[in-house]
């Protein structure tokens, strides 16, 4: 079928306005909502024998692999490992049967990818793939195809199979966890609530799209812009700054928060606009505490947080941009909303081409 616009100026708009119904459609598939379980589709492998958890993929994708780090250790308690596929194929990785190797990707026929899980087949190890494309390559030839149900993806930027795949790394990372043992039923009940709602806050974060709109002109004549998070936050502040610059092309760099006074805070100065995600949660007051850092050199801040958040910490900002208060375990699908559309809002004041950003490929064939 012609696939087209509709009434959305772009496709990146569209799709990322698309959201919170294919991640719904996606979750249908992980979780049974009736005896309030997560699952998995039928595997001939016991992922109760797992001993580590070896995460590759490419781009955007890759961040899912971050994030998914993040909760396959606190709720598996499995070590988890995360590379770019063009990475991991030359280092050497140290492999065996006892790996679940997970490949991330939405074309499933990404070239480092594949021979990245081929690499690993070779070695032993089991596969899994979180793939959009259920004919590619990839959804063939690993041992588990964990699809996402994003439909088509035409904009370049990647945008709705991001949050299709954080979706099913969540789902993930909860049936490893109730593998081994690591998951109440109370937490897995949880677990399924949290991401049941996450379509519908995800939709409450489309409603920031006016008040984006309005900031990202002033972004859109920064040289610079950095994007700063913490724990999950901070592969989506890598996410939201790799956005940027792929449509705009304007410099960006995310970094987790606490790395700041490392080095990056050396480029602070009102002339570099800094994008902070601060989720409620454990590491709300320690984001916030760098926010400040940074404002006490001149940082002109745009805060990502929820009513408390912003009321808490958002006086000094340039803009406040609110979110509905959600679980930390969610927090990535949310957040994602707000670092799409400002990148989108930004290419838009500079009129560069939304969807078919120059240099760009949807998908990367060649090495
Ligand atoms: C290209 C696209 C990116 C994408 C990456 C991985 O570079 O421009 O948006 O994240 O490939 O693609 P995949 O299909 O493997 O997810």
């Amino acid at each position: 079928a012609m696939i087209d616009k509709g009434n959305y100026r772009h496709f990146m708009l569209k799709e990322i306005h698309e959201q919170p119904v294919v991640v719904a459609q996606t979750l249908q598939s992980y979780l049974r909502p009736v005896e309030e379980q997560v699952a998995l589709p039928q595997m001939d492998f016991d992922l109760s024998t797992v001993e580590r958890v070896v995460i590759v993929a490419c781009g955007t994708a890759s961040y899912v692999g971050m994030v998914g780090k993040y909760w396959i250790e606190s709720l598996a308690r499995l070590p988890v490992e995360v590379d770019f596929a063009s990475e991991f194929r030359y280092r050497e990785p140290v492999l065996d049967g006892r790996i679940l190797g997970v490949v991330i990707s939405q074309s499933g026929e990404t070239a480092d990818t594949l021979a990245a899980l081929r690499h690993m087949k070779a070695n032993g190890v089991t596969t899994a793939g979180i793939i959009n494309v259920p004919t590619s390559s990839m959804a063939r030839e690993v041992d588990l195809l964990m699809p996402t149900h994003a439909g088509p993806e035409i904009g370049v930027a990647s945008t709705k199979a991001f949050t299709c795949q954080l979706a099913v790394m969540a789902a993930l990372a909860a049936n490893l966890a109730r593998a081994r043992g690591k998951l109440t039923p109370e937490a897995e009940r949880y677990i399924v609530h949290q991401l049941t709602e996450a379509p519908a806050a995800m939709n409450a974060a489309l409603a920031c799209d006016e008040a984006i709109a309005a900031v990202a002109k002033t972004i859109s004549t920064a040289r610079d812009v950095l994007y700063l998070g913490r724990g999950p936050e901070y592969p989506m502040a890598l996410e939201g700054a790799l956005k940027l610059k792929e449509i705009s092309y304007i410099h960006a760099e995310g970094y987790a928060s606490g790395e700041m006074k490392h080095g990056p805070i050396a480029l602070i100065d009102e002339n570099v606009p800094l994008i902070v995600l601060a989720p409620a949660g454990p590491l709300f007051d320690k984001t916030v505490s760098n926010m400040q850092e940074a404002q006490a050199r001149g940082a002109q801040v745009v805060l990502i947080s929820d009513a408390e958040g912003i009321a808490q910490a958002g006086d000094n900002c340039i803009a406040t941009i609110e979110m509905p208060k959600v679980a930390p375990l969610i927090a990535p699908l949310v957040y994602a909303v707000p670092i799409q559309l400002l990148a989108y809002h930004v290419a838009v004041a500079k009129g560069t081409d939304v969807d078919q950003p120059r240099n760009l490929a949807k998908s990367v064939t060649v090495e």
